[in-house]
């Protein structure tokens, strides 16, 4: 027997065209598409060609056109800035979009040009990222945690014409300023801004460099409100800057059209909401996640989103997603299971959360890394309501695989985000590129061409983009995640197959932080590994062996070490712990066996050593990830 999931994803493949086509009859088009799908140029799909649009006007003018002028757009709350609540209406929002939109255009932005957003959970940026968009300019936001070489690189990548930026951003327990990290990062920088924006917050004052930066408030009084400049559908709304294999991050792009027929299409029919709900993804603005639902999801189909500046636990405890959820009467959250594990050890019979009223509160989304079965009995057991695992990256802008809840729900299964979601034709292979037997683990690969939304290609670097992702298996995109499908077509994702890790829900290179480790003037070789962490999933250790003669003291380069992670990626890699050993396990061809390290740190079972030297080494690694505390060292 059919259902609304089994329709639906059938015909997205077998009439893409049709599908997305009638998906798209739900998004305002200045002029519609000649061509629902071009393939005249593969393997660089163009979804929507001909068609002329504008997010920004799809995102609010539109909702304010027809009625939902006085409806939140917005709610924002910051519990770190002595819990500040503030609501603008789908109208007042409008309003500062189209007035910062002036701004940027008096800067001399235009169609086709980069602004670089590097702030922290404000409305400003989301106000800065809608009116870029308003001018059919192309955003690329930073997240706060990444320090200024970081930056540095986006801004030389991406080449804006404007940066937006803070004065500050707030953590837990300290202000966090930003302007010196802006002012560093172009210092580094080849491609110098023009000009920059610069908000000031009250916590912290930003010296502005007098010429180039103007200060938020000041140009906001005298600028004139700019109109939506229609773009092609096919044109680049933001790009968004990912780890790959090596230190040199993808500039991920995804582009108008086709991101918001994916976007508003995946609303109803993935979170079972309706204009008027109220939606909350408690990630940042600085991850896929906050671009897709805390701003472009939500805002395109007339919802109410939240922007929440603040922690699962510590801002002030425990219950602060209790407390949003009841306060703005929220119906679908969706945030990492890391935030769930971390609420978890803090109210482990989930206590707090009994003392709000969680009556509208429909259901939770996970993704960013596996929900783990723990996990999801805990939040399940204790919200009573469905807990829903979901697949997907930052290529991908929205989920490959999904329980689709306003489709069809599906029994749960711990451990698998459910099926295939419709236009995503998911597949599981072996090195050859054939097919594997249900259940049986490989490359998790999609067809090719993928959907609307997802990535049409890296900034500036086509080439990179098909050797990346379309070379090592011909015809299909590689997701780099490996798992399997099970006989019911449930998809399992088990682990990446490149060197990425997850934190806490964000993407690191293992790769990018030995590049950094590798230049200690000390260190001969180094190798990261991804432990297991029962809060942040994984977290990245470093084993570093110095060169001969070094006769310094090993904790003194270790803290070196950890400062140079710190200052040149940021305080996102949490990279705190490296241990000194004698060697690193290779195999014959030089390749080092960072699994079996892995294994070692996770006690799990790992290949008996072919030789007695192999077997010192290992030895080696063992007592140094003992003394960090993994390796059967913790309880
Ligand atoms: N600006 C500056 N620094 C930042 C930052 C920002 N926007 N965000 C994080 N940092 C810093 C943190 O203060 C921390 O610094 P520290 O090493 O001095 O303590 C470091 O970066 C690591 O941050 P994080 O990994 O977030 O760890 P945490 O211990 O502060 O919090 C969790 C742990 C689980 C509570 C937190 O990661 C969390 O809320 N995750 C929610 C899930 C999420 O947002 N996922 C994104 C994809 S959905
Ligand atoms: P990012 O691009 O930062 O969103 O990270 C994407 C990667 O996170 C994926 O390739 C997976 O490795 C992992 N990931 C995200 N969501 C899930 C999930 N629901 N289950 C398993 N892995 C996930």
């Amino acid at each position: 027997m059919t259902n609304r999931y089994d329709e639906a994803y059938a015909r997205s493949l077998q009439d893409p065209e049709g599908f997305w086509g009638e998906a798209a009859d739900d998004i305002h088009w200045y002029k519609r598409w000649d061509k629902v799908f071009d393939d005249s140029n593969a393997p660089f799909y163009r979804w929507f060609a001909g068609g002329m649009v504008n997010t920004c006007f799809n995102a609010l003018d539109r909702h304010v056109d027809e009625g939902r002028g006085d409806q939140a757009a917005l709610i924002y709350d910051s519990p770190v800035t002595g819990n500040t609540v503030k609501t603008f209406t789908y109208r007042e929002l409008r309003d500062q979009v189209a007035r910062f939109a002036g701004v940027l255009r008096g800067l001399g932005v235009v169609a086709g040009d980069r602004v670089v957003i590097y702030m922290p959970m404000v409305p400003e940026a989301i106000v800065a990222m809608l009116a870029t968009a308003r001018l059919g300019a192309v955003h690329s936001v930073v997240f706060g945690g990444f320090a200024a070489a970081e930056l540095a690189g986006r801004i030389d990548d991406a080449q804006p014409r404007v940066v937006v930026s803070a004065s500050c951003g707030i953590e837990v327990n300290r202000v966090i300023a930003y302007k010196p990290l802006l002012d560093g990062a172009i210092e580094l920088s080849r491609h110098k801004p023009e000009a920059c924006v610069i908000l000031q917050r009250p916590q912290e004052k930003a010296a502005l460099i007098a010429g180039r930066d103007h200060d938020w408030d000041a140009v906001m009084a005298t600028a004139q409100p700019a109109d939506c400049v229609p773009v092609a559908a096919t044109d680049p709304l933001y790009i968004l800057y990912t780890s790959g294999t090596t230190g040199t991050p993808k500039g991920v792009v995804h582009d108008n059209g086709g991101h918001m027929v994916a976007l508003k299409w995946s609303m109803r029919n993935i979170y079972d909401v309706e204009p008027g709900d109220v939606y909350w993804a408690a990630s940042d603005v600085g991850w896929v996640v906050g671009h897709s639902y805390i701003v472009y999801g939500p805002l395109l189909h007339g919802c109410t989103t939240i922007l929440y500046e603040g922690k699962p636990v510590g801002t002030p405890d425990a219950s602060a997603f209790w407390r949003i959820i009841s306060e703005h009467g929220v119906n679908v959250l969706f945030t990492a299971p890391t935030a769930f594990r971390a609420i978890k050890r803090e109210d482990p019979d989930a206590e707090m959360m009994g003392r709000f009223d969680l009556s509208h509160f429909k259901m939770l989304f996970l993704a960013g890394e596996r929900t783990d079965p723990d996990t999801l009995a805990w939040a399940e057991s204790n919200l009573g309501k469905p807990v829903i695992d979901h697949w997907w990256q930052t290529e991908t802008a929205w989920a490959i695989a999904a329980n689709c809840m306003g489709l069809h729900p599906f029994p749960v299964k711990p451990g698998s985000p459910t099926k295939a979601v419709p236009g995503w034709d998911v597949h599981v292979v072996d090195a050859e590129n054939k097919e594997v037997a249900p259940g049986t683990i490989g490359a998790i690969v999609v067809k090719l061409p993928l959907p609307p939304g997802a990535l049409p290609t890296l900034w500036n670097a086509d080439d990179r983009f098909v050797e990346s992702y379309l070379t090592e298996f011909p015809g299909y995109y590689k997701t780099a995640d490996a798992g399997y499908i099970d006989g019911d077509g449930y998809v399992y994702v088990m682990a990446r197959t490149d060197d990425i890790i997850n934190v806490a829900g964000h993407r690191l290179s293992t790769g990018a932080i030995e590049e950094v480790l590798a230049a200690h003037a000390d260190v001969a070789e180094c190798a990261v590994i991804g432990v297991a962490d029962s809060i942040k999933g994984q977290v990245p250790i470093g084993l570093l062996v110095l060169k001969t003669g070094v006769e310094r003291s090993h904790e003194e380069i270790v803290a070196e070490a950890v400062g140079m992670v710190r200052e040149r990626i940021g305080p996102v890699a949490a990279f705190r712990q490296a241990g000194v050993v004698e060697g690193l396990p290779k195999t014959r061809s030089g390749k080092i066996l960072r699994g079996t390290m892995q294994k070692i740190a996770d006690v799990e079972d790992h290949k008996v050593p072919p030789t007695i030297d192999d077997a010192t080494v290992l030895d080696g690694i063992e007592q140094a990830l003992t003394s960090l505390g993994y390796a059967g060292a913790r309880p």
